[in-house]
């Protein structure tokens, strides 16, 4: 599907996690399409390099340090935004933790981390960003993942996070489609060059063994998310809300069987 050039001009898109991966994929592809979009993360260091990446590849863009498990900071940074680019048309909850662990070894507070960025991170983002965007057109795209869905060795931590994520997407989608505001997730499975994908793939091997578990063959690419997340921020998305999209090469289908075609 090919987007108009101008279909974000004059709208404010809001990322949390944005300042890498993914998230600074999807910032990229919301700025060419003239979205002014602002980007949070932890790390000072790294938020300032997105910063300028995005500004070198012409966008307006800013850039804050927050932690999304702290709802003040979340609620500074949204005021900050607000008051440089306006009132927030998108927002994406992008910011995530994952590191491969059996429950069995994992510390509660390690379990903890990830629940806390990845599901109250999510609800402490929309929470505060909601007064600046509850109107019609406006909406939140969940970054969620296959664990949302599909049970995982040693993602104990992801699966329920996830799954939080995506059902309370749902519920939101529920209580805000009266103010217009439409809530959908993706849940992107094996995506090439992400941190994700290095610590639970960590060798070519692995790397090669989860490409044939892809039934398109191949890993998804960092862009591919960004054009799924465009779309759903587009007009030709307007009757779509509180729906989970797959985008994973067929990977969730967790099927089995021989292809008789080789
Ligand atoms: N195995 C087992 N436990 C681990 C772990 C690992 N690889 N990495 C961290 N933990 C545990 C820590 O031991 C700690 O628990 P403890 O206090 O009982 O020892 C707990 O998790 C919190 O660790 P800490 O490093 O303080 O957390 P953090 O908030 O700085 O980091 C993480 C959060 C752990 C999720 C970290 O991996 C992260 O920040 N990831 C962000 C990037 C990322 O994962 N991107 C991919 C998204 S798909």
């Amino acid at each position: 599907m090919t987007f108009a050039p101008d279909l974000l001009v004059g709208k404010h898109a809001f990322i949390t996690g944005g300042t890498r991966g993914i998230n600074l994929s999807i910032a990229h592809r919301f700025a060419k399409a003239g979205a002014k979009v602002t980007v949070i993360g932890r790390d000072a260091e790294r938020a300032a390099g997105a910063e300028k990446q995005l500004r070198d590849a012409g966008a307006t863009a800013l850039a804050l340090t927050a932690d999304v498990r702290d709802y003040a900071a979340v609620d500074g940074v949204i005021g900050k935004s607000v008051a440089a680019h306006g009132p927030i048309d998108v927002l994406v909850c992008g910011a995530a933790g994952n590191f491969p662990a059996p429950a069995a070894a994992m510390s509660t507070n390690g379990f903890k981390a990830v629940v806390e960025i990845d599901l109250v991170g999510a609800f402490n983002a929309c929470r505060a960003a909601f007064q600046h965007l509850r109107k019609p057109g406006a909406c939140v795209t969940f970054i969620s993942a296959n664990q949302a869905y599909m049970p995982a060795m040693l993602q104990a931590h992801v699966c329920a996070a996830k799954a939080g994520v995506d059902m309370m997407m749902k519920a939101l989608a529920m209580e805000w489609g009266g103010s217009g505001v439409r809530l959908n997730s993706i849940a992107p499975g094996p995506i090439a060059d992400t941190e994700g994908m290095a610590r639970l793939a960590s060798t070519p091997e692995a790397r090669a063994a989860a490409e044939k578990r892809v039934p398109l063959g191949r890993f998804g690419t960092k862009d591919e998310v960004a054009e799924v997340a465009l779309f759903l921020a587009s007009p030709a998305a307007a009757y779509i809300t509180g729906a989970v999209l797959a985008m994973d090469g067929g990977f969730g289908l967790g099927g089995f069987g021989l292809n008789p075609l080789g």
